[in-house]
């Protein structure tokens, strides 16, 4: 026998202070699809999923609920397993980064890399508030005070290790260049360059004198292992990396896909294989960075009362349901909205109407008709062959479309059988078959196509709607399908159940306008939120020749100050080839200083010039502004990876 073809593909391991919502579901449901499709496909797949456990934050709800940071997250963790069981995901391993495995497998990690000279004892600087001992960034504080309780914060500077990152980038270019694979979509690639890779990579944090809830160091007790070396380390330490039993990490490393969402594709496109680099290992083959799931346009958020215990749904509409939607509904690459009521819709249109529907009529009419029983035939019509031949392409079409990584294709591919033999039961109008004995073995060659037809399509839906799958397998009387029984023909007789149960029944049109009124109302209160308000306030159509009067440059920041006289205010210098000016702008709570320099920025170049606070403005930087998680406005520059000077329209 041959060995199968391992398979490694991991989500990122969950934050157990995020209530898990529909948004998580999302992230996991996919790699669950991914996971079954392989194993379906013959791979031996391992699937990695888990918590990720440390940091100030567990510290500090641990510390307001009376109990230990491990028994904060150990009720929390159990919570996420009950979540990812009713999900029905498959994971084969559960990491913890509270695992004595995990703990002691970054600590080795940690020291390699520094007996190898890549990490380095250095100085971390912030804001520190002491009541809190929490360090802050200047753009966390409120108005210049710690965030959490509201306190005088102190400029401190502290002893913490760095990983040298800057050594490694111009090998991860070269690398990169030849294995433009890594990143995926495509689109997120120059972004990652443009605005990472380019501007040039600063060391990396990676431990912390002020966190205690964290892996310590065993050559400086005073400093625990910091985020995303402790987080991103799992992947390997799952496998046993630099242990004893390390035989999964020789059979599944490098894995085949880190599946994340967008926020932290960062994490693992560019800190992630530099990591790995560093420790001599093989990079991950593909980093895939989803989009997210959205309601109302915005991310789904505890804050923002939007984040609903996906297993209310689960119990209401059954777990297929709500794993049909996320999986089917995401564009590829791109967000996607959640409500309940599309959620619903779709279940009505897709999985009631065409998939319910096929199957209940089928089974009903191979009962009523043959009692059950059909058996295979020969004397095709050239209409069983176009839609024979229909169904056999299926297989290979959703093989590709799993490879681009493209669910929502591969489901609609499969519903579009399903639609093809909901024709075909109209076409051939069975029930007027059976009024004429002459005609009872065409009826039966129908019914069988039918059988075939569905049993191929469910095979196919199994990664995606794994109980449903079996249920139809049931119904058709046939055990569960592996690859080698995708074809055509492949059963000589069927013998159907009785009373096939109803796979999904409609919702109500009741049920529905209730929660159209419910999502109303939740969205009049998050536009009733000014933050929210601004971030999608619309402006009157300007003339064509206003838009063009403006003059748009790219510049490149020769210098940043933050302006004497105004906190929230920084002094910019930049080139625009031609000519130097003198902007300043709004971002002293969104950016140091220091970030700036050397970024070519966008910038308007002919309106009037202002003073502020005493300070010539000579033109404006154009910005991008939106509400964050916890509803804070925040404010980013438009970079370019254009030559200063160039114009922008
Ligand atoms: N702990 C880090 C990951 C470390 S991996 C080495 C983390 N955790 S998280 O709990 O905040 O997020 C986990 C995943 O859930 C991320 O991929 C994130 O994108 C995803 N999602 C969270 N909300 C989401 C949506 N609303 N929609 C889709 N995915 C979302 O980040």
């Amino acid at each position: 026998m041959t060995e199968k073809k391992p398979y490694y593909i991991t989500t990122p391991i969950y934050y157990p202070s995020a209530n898990l919502h529909v948004g998580h579901c999302y992230t996991t449901c996919i790699a669950d699809a991914l996971s079954r499709n392989k194993r379906l496909r013959g791979y031996d797949v391992f699937f990695l999923t888990g918590t990720d456990e440390h940091g100030q934050k567990i510290e500090k709800k641990a510390a307001e609920a009376n109990v230990t940071p491990k028994e904060y997250v150990d009720d929390i963790v159990a919570n996420a397993k009950d979540l990812w069981a009713s999900l029905k995901i498959s994971y084969d391993k559960f990491i913890r980064t509270t695992d004595p495995e995990h703990v002691l497998g970054v600590q080795k990690i940690f020291n390699k890399l520094y007996e190898q000279g890549d990490i380095y004892k250095g100085k971390y600087e912030g804001w520190y508030c002491t009541p809190c001992e929490s360090f802050w960034t200047e753009a966390q504080l409120k108005d210049g005070k710690c965030p959490d309780c509201g306190r005088d914060v102190n400029w401190t500077t502290e002893d913490a290790y760095f990983l040298k990152l800057s050594k490694y980038q111009s090998a991860f270019e070269a690398y990169l260049d030849k294995h433009r694979d890594l990143m995926q979509p495509q689109s997120r690639y120059n972004e990652m360059v443009n605005n990472f890779l380019k501007p040039g990579l600063k060391d990396l944090c990676v431990s912390r004198s002020s966190v205690k809830w964290g892996i310590p160091l065993t050559f400086d007790s005073n400093q625990t292992v910091y985020v995303w070396l402790d987080a991103l380390s799992n992947y390997i330490t799952a496998l046993g990396y630099l242990s004893e039993d390390d035989e999964k990490f020789k059979k599944y490393w490098p894995a085949d896909l880190h599946l994340v969402g967008k926020e932290i594709f960062r994490f693992h496109t560019i800190i992630w294989p530099i990591m790995l680099m560093a420790l001599g290992l093989p990079l991950p083959k593909k980093v895939y960075g989803h989009g997210w799931l959205t309601i109302g346009g915005g991310k789904i958020s505890k804050s923002k009362g939007n984040s609903k215990d996906p297993r209310i749904f689960i119990k209401d509409y059954g777990v297929d349901t709500v794993r049909y939607f996320v999986l089917s509904e995401v564009p590829f690459g791109a967000d996607g909205n959640f409500s309940e009521e599309l959620m619903l819709e779709r279940r009505n249109s897709d999985l009631a109407n065409v998939l319910g529907n096929l199957v209940k009529r089928s089974i009903s009419m191979a009962n009523k008709y043959f009692g059950g029983e059909l058996h295979k035939f020969d004397n095709y019509t050239s209409l069983d062959e176009e839609v024979v031949a229909y169904l056999n392409a299926m297989d290979k079409e959703a093989e590709d479309s799993m490879e681009e990584l493209d669910l929502p294709k591969t489901l609609s591919l499969i519903f579009a059988r399903l639609s093809r033999l909901n024709k075909y039961i109209d076409e051939n109008e069975p029930w007027v078959l059976a009024k004429d004995e002459s005609k009872k073995e065409r009826l039966n060659d129908v019914l069988y196509t039918l059988m075939e037809g569905i049993r191929l399509c469910a095979s196919e839906l199994e990664p995606f709607i794994p109980d449903t799958a079996h249920k139809i397998y049931e119904q058709l009387g046939v055990p569960a399908q592996s690859l080698e029984d995708r074809y055509f023909g492949r059963y000589d007789s069927y013998k159907v159940v009785e009373n096939p149960e109803t796979l999904f029944e409609r919702i109500d049109e009741s049920v529905l306008n209730a929660l159209k009124e419910e999502e109303k109302k939740l969205e009049e209160s998050l536009i009733e939120n000014e933050a929210h308000k601004a971030q999608f306030k619309h402006k009157d159509n300007i003339a064509f020749d206003s838009f063009e009067a403006l003059e748009m440059r790219v510049g490149k920041v020769l210098s940043c100050e933050k302006h004497p006289k105004a906190d929230k205010l920084l002094v910019l210098k930049l080139s625009f080839g031609d000519q130097e000016r003198t902007i300043v702008s709004g971002l002293a709570e969104f950016y140091k200083p220091d970030e700036l320099v050397g970024k070519n920025l966008v910038a308007i170049l002919n309106l009037e010039p202002r003073k502020l606070r005493g300070i010539e403005s000579q033109g404006m930087i154009l910005t991008t502004e939106y509400i964050d998680e916890d509803g804070k406005e925040k404010v980013e520059v438009l970079t370019s990876s254009l030559k200063e000077g160039a114009t922008v329209r």
